[in-house]
């Protein structure tokens, strides 16, 4: 199935609206624009406007009408289209880069207060992929360093800022009508502005130095600029279209979440927090992104990488001859374009497309996490699985006062406690809910008549009583939030007989406020391999949330190069032991006992990092 970047959404509707130009004679600007012009206004709530033949030039003529010119710079967002830094080139101004933020790539402040010199004359935030960025912020520096503001709102009709449209701001806000766009008029742009004084000049530059056709003399020197009735008369009809666009831009969005939902390698641009985002393209980030995008060429999808960071445009080396630009210097920027993927979002995308990429991107994903899979008993084989498993039997024992005979294991993984398991308990069932552990656990675990091994949740597991279930590899970290904790425990509950012991360990979130997850790296030689496995983990105490990604390289001793490269991550919860107590007195369980590996008999302090609860039903 083949899926375009884009397609613009125009038919029959717009090319009426050309055809009436045709038949009332008017081709060039005239009554279709004066009336666009109004109805732009009126979306957007500024009182001043005047159209350029596409969003740079509109970006050119505002810059102009703020007489920026030779000597001044502009700092500008080095995550950007090229026109947004190529339209201060054109008055002659320099245009110096500053960083973006890496959840939704707007201005950076920080960075541009470094950036500040005594020619810096104004900003120019550019409100990226159809959200915006933080104005009054944005409004503040300006007037700290007494900059003008000049907004590139190219990607941002419709968009407001809690309630406030975007281009309504600065001295001035430019919009592009081009192609892709969220309304088109095949190319234009449009400069808005609440200044009078401002008016009137943008409409001396860009009516060839006069405020009306019609005469030969001009007061200025000034351009053409003008757009054609064809154009606006197509820009009206888009206009009306709006709501259905936004709509229809929305569901696509929804889909893409729905469809991507739960998978950690990817994260979805996230707007700032009260700016509305109509989304210009879906962006998702992904370390290996351009492998992904690969994949997906293959069955026909276009994708767009994120911008190319503008310090690095070949275009503008000549600037390092003023400034050093260094990558590290703009973390934000370079993040984006390594990682970032615009995926196809346009209306006329259809839910059986959106599905298509979804697919292929899951099929992308599960091929990059085969690696870690594969290796992962080479990886983590190393740990005393006999021990562990020996003292939890014994553990159980004592709290059911006689041996457990059949035993639930929610989260087998690769198996390595379940072939310990194996040898004590005459009925054992092991469950898992990643596919992919499951299988490697099976061959490890083949021929065993009393162990089943299946791929399930215990939600979803058939109806059956256990003496004992044991949760060990912190499976409780591995659930969100705190109902589905609960109904993870209930069900837990209800599949314990009167009396039955529910053993599991967990990550204590305390502990880890204190002491969080950290990165680490693995290496190690195995049958003529070379296994590098780098362990990322980022936290936020105080969503409680950690994301570790494993980043693995195999290379061949023989080779000496790469020749696997797996990628998986995990999202985790770090409890506190007061939440997971609370949640488990929901769920009907008491805990008996609370204790870590190092002393079973001892009960845990918060200051334990690994804590092993033991929870009895009501007998
Ligand atoms: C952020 C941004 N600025 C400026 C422009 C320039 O607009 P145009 O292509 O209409 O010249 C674009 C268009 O792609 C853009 O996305």
């Amino acid at each position: 199935m083949k899926v375009p970047q884009f397609q613009p959404w125009v038919g029959q509707e717009e090319y009426a609206a050309i055809r009436e130009c045709f038949d009332l004679n008017w081709i060039t600007e005239g009554p279709q624009s004066t009336k666009f012009a109004q109805e732009l206004l009126e979306l957007i709530g500024a009182k001043y406007g005047v159209f350029a033949p596409n969003g740079t030039l509109a970006l050119y003529l505002g810059l102009r009408a703020l007489s920026i010119g030779p000597g001044d710079e502009v700092l500008v967002p080095d995550f950007t289209f090229m026109g947004s830094a190529s339209a201060v080139e054109m008055t002659g101004a320099t245009p110096v880069f500053i960083d973006v933020n890496q959840e939704n790539f707007q201005v950076d402040l920080d960075s541009a207060a470094k950036a500040i010199t005594k020619k810096t004359k104004a900003i120019m935030p550019v409100h990226i992929y159809g959200t915006m960025a933080e104005m009054e912020r944005v409004q503040q520096f300006a007037k700290k360093y007494q900059l003008l503001i000049i907004e590139d709102a190219a990607q941002a009709i419709g968009v407001r800022r809690y309630g406030r449209h975007a281009g309504t701001f600065g001295a001035v806000g430019c919009f592009s009508f081009f192609a892709d766009k969220t309304i088109t008029t095949a190319e234009g742009g449009f400069v808005v502005t609440n200044s009078k004084r401002l008016y009137t000049r943008l409409l001396f530059l860009r009516n060839q130095g006069r405020i009306n056709r019609g005469s030969f003399i001009h007061p200025q020197v000034g351009y053409n600029f003008r757009m054609t009735d064809l154009q606006t008369a197509v820009g009206r009809v888009q206009l009306k279209k709006l709501p259905q666009i936004i709509e229809r831009k929305h569901q696509i969005l929804a889909l893409y979440k729905k469809h991507l939902k739960n998978i950690p390698e990817i994260t979805f641009f996230r707007p700032p927090q009260g700016s509305d985002w109509i989304p210009f393209r879906v962006g998702i980030s992904y370390p290996y992104a351009t492998e992904l995008m690969d994949y997906l060429r293959q069955k026909e999808i276009e994708t767009r990488t994120y911008f190319y960071p503008l310090h690095r445009q070949p275009a503008f080396a000549y600037l390092k001859k003023h400034r050093t630009y260094h990558d590290k210097d703009f973390p934000g920027a370079v993040a984006g374009y390594n990682y970032g993927i615009c995926l196809p979002t346009f209306p006329l995308l259809s839910t059986e497309q959106i599905k298509h990429i979804c697919r292929s991107i899951k099929e992308f994903i599960k091929i990059k996490r085969q690696p870690f899979y594969h290796y992962y008993d080479t990886i983590y084989g190393q740990k005393d699985y006999q021990s562990e498993t020996e003292q939890t039997l014994a553990l159980a024992h004592e709290l059911l006062h006689r041996k457990p005979t059949k035993v639930l294991e929610v989260g087998c993984g690769t198996g390595s406690h379940t072939l310990q398991l194996a040898k004590h308990i005459p009925h054992l069932v092991s469950i898992d809910i990643d596919p992919s552990m499951v299988k490697i656990a099976q061959k490890k675990i083949k021929n065993q008549n009393n162990v089943s091994l299946l791929y399930s949740s215990v939600e979803k597991l058939a109806a059956d009583q256990f003496d004992l279930v044991l949760a060990l590899f912190n499976v409780v970290t591995y659930i969100p939030t705190m109902t589905k904790l609960i109904s993870f425990f209930a069900s837990i509950a209800s599949r314990l007989t009167p009396g039955g012991v529910f053993l599991f360990d967990c990550w204590n979130g305390i502990a880890a406020i204190a002491d969080p997850p950290r990165n680490r790296n693995i290496s190690l030689v195995s049958n003529g391999k070379k296994i590098d496995c780098k362990q990322t983990a980022t936290t936020n105490l105080i969503s409680q949330h950690t994301r570790l990604a494993y980043d693995l390289v195999v290379t061949s001793e023989s080779k000496k190069e790469p020749e696997e490269h797996g990628y998986l991550s995990f999202n985790q919860t770090l409890w506190t032991p007061m939440q997971i107590r609370s949640a488990l007195k929901s769920a009907g369980l008491s805990v008996v006992r609370d204790c870590t590996w190092k002393n079973l008999t001892i009960p845990a302090s918060s200051s334990d990092r690994q804590i092993i609860f033991c929870c009895l039903k009501k007998p």
